[in-house]
C-alpha cells in the first residue's frame, strides 16, 4: 500500500530522532519515496548525512540551500507528498503548528501541506500532559490532523503511558492503514449532518442543545480520507471546528428549518447521508424583531414542531440510498433506538447513551452501539475519531451486502 507513495517526513529536536532512521528504513522497503524536512533542533539529535543515505535524497533543512543558495519550495514539497508525517513531533513544533508560527521550514511546509498529515509526539509525561500541549494537540486533530500515540494508534483520552513516541513499526502501519483504506469509498456522495441547531426566541436568544459537531466532523474526515465527496451541513458550531480536507463541502446552517431545506435539496443525489446534528425538535412559533423584556412573574414561549429531517429523507429515500441516523437516549436505550430504526426507515441507527461516562455531548470519546433490524454490536469507549472508524466500516459491510 506505500508502493510508490510520497512522504514528506519531519524530524524535530528530540532524543526519539535516532527512531526517524528506522521509520524511513521501512518506508523505503515498503516502496515509499521520502522527503525529510528537519528543524535545527532536529540536527542536533542526527545528522542530516545519515538521513540522506537512507532515502537517497538531500536533507531539507533551511529556506534556502547552503550550497548554491536555491529556494527550498515548501509550496511545491505540499504539492508533491501523499501524506506528511511528523516524527518524533516536540511539545514546540507542536505548539508551533496549531499556531501557524512558521518560523522553520518544517511549519511553513506543513501550512502548505495539501496531504494528509499524521503526527507522533515525543516529550516526557509532563510536558504531555500540560494542558497548553493537550489543547494544541486537540487543535491540530480538529484541523484534521491524525494524532499518532502509543499503544492506541490514535489520540487517547486518557494519559497514562503516554508521551514516548510510537514505536516505528506502528507509526508505518498507520500510514499503511490509512493508504489501504484511502479509496474503498471513491467517488461516493455522502451528506452529514453535524451539531446543534439553534431556534430563535428574539434577536440575541435561542433554544440550543450541547451538541459540539465533533461526531459528525470525525465521520466527514473519515469519509472524506476514504475518498468520498462529502456534504456536510453542520449547524452553529466552534470556530475551532474546520474541515479543510478538500473532500468535504461544508453547508453551516443555524435553524432545523434551515438545516432541512439544505438536506431536502442535497439527499436526492447521495449515496448516503448520516444524520449526526442534534436537532431541535421545536421552535418559537413567533420570533421576537425586539429583544424581550422581563416583565410578570412568569414567561411563556409557545413552540411548533420542526420538521423530521430523518423521518423526510426515510420517505424520501431510493433503492441504492442508505440512511443512518443517532439516538441519544437515556432510558430504554436499545428499544427507544429500535422504534426509531423503523419510524425514520435508517438502515441502522448509532447509539449513544448518556449514561456512559465520556460518552456523547462535548466530550472527545464517545461509546456507541450500532443497531441494525437484525442485532446490535456494542463498542468500547474510543475517541471520536476511531468510533467514526467504527461507523465507517459497519456502513461498508452493510452497502456492499
Ligand atoms: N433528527 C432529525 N430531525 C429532527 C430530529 C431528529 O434529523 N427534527 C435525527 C437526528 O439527527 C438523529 C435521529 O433523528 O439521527 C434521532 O434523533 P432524536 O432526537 O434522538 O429522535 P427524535 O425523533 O427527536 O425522538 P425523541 O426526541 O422522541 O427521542
Amino acid at each position: 500500500m506505500l508502493q510508490g507513495k510520497k512522504i514528506v517526513l519531519g524530524i524535530t529536536g528530540s532524543i526519539a530522532a535516532y527512531k526517524s532512521c528506522l521509520i524511513i528504513r521501512q518506508l523505503v522497503k515498503r516502496g515509499a519515496e521520502v522527503q525529510v524536512v528537519i528543524t535545527p533542533a532536529g540536527k542536533e539529535f542526527i545528522t542530516p548525512i545519515t538521513l540522506s543515505a537512507l532515502t537517497s535524497k538531500p536533507v531539507i533543512s533551511e529556506f534556502f540551500s547552503q550550497r548554491d543558495g536555491t529556494w527550498h519550495s515548501h509550496v511545491d514539497l505540499g504539492l508533491w507528498a501523499d501524506a506528511m508525517l511528523i516524527a518524533p513531533a516536540t511539545a514546540s513544533t507542536i505548539g508551533k503548528m496549531a499556531h501557524g508560527v512558521a518560523d522553520n521550514m518544517l511549519i511553513t511546509t506543513y501550512l502548505s501541506m495539501k496531504a494528509p498529515v499524521f503526527i507522533a509526539p515525543a516529550m516526557d509525561l509532563d510536558m504531555y500532559a500540560h494542558p497548553s500541549t493537550q489543547q494544541n494537540l486537540r487543535t491540530l486533530q480538529a484541523y484534521g490532523n491524525h494524532i499518532i500515540e502509543p499503544g492506541t494508534g490514535f489520540l487517547a483520552s486518557k494519559l497514562e503511558g503516554k508521551g514516548r513516541m510510537e514505536e516505528p513499526e506502528n507509526i508505518v502501519a498507520v500510514l499503511e492503514d490509512f493508504f489501504s483504506q484511502q479509496t474503498s469509498m471513491a467517488g461516493q456522495k455522502v451528506l452529514i449532518t453535524a451539531g446543534p441547531t439553534y431556534e430563535k426566541i428574539d434577536p440575541v436568544r435561542f433554544i440550543g442543545n450541547y451538541s459540539s459537531g465533533k461526531m459528525g466532523f470525525a465521520l466527514a474526515n473519515e469519509c472524506a480520507n476514504r475518498g468520498a465527496q462529502v456534504e456536510l451541513v453542520c449547524g452553529p458550531v466552534s470556530s475551532s471546528m474546520q474541515t479543510p480536507h478538500p473532500n468535504i463541502h461544508r453547508t453551516d446552517v443555524e435553524s432545523a428549518q434551515e438545516m432541512y431545506e439544505a438536506c431536502q435539496r442535497l439527499f436526492p443525489s447521495m449515496k448516503l447521508a448520516i444524520l449526526c446534528a442534534a436537532v431541535a425538535d421545536f421552535t418559537p412559533v413567533t420570533v421576537a424583531s425586539e429583544k424581550m423584556k422581563r416583565t410578570g412573574d412568569e414567561m411563556v414561549i409557545r413552540l411548533k414542531p420542526n420538521p423530521d429531517i430523518a423521518a423526510s429523507l426515510g420517505e424520501m429515500k431510493k433503492e441504492g440510498q442508505t440512511l443512518v441516523g443517532f439516538a441519544l437516549e437515556t432510558n430504554d436505550e436499545v428499544s427507544n433506538a429500535q422504534a426509531k430504526l423503523k419510524k425514520k426507515n435508517f438502515d441502522f441507527i448509532v447509539l449513544n447513551s448518556l449514561n456512559d461516562a465520556g460518552a456523547g455531548f462535548r466530550t472527545d470519546t464517545n461509546k456507541i452501539t450500532i443497531i441494525t433490524s437484525n442485532g446490535k454490536t456494542e463498542y468500547s469507549l474510543k475517541p471520536k475519531s476511531e468510533v467514526a472508524k467504527d461507523i465507517i466500516n459497519q456502513l461498508e459491510e452493510v452497502m456492499g451486502a
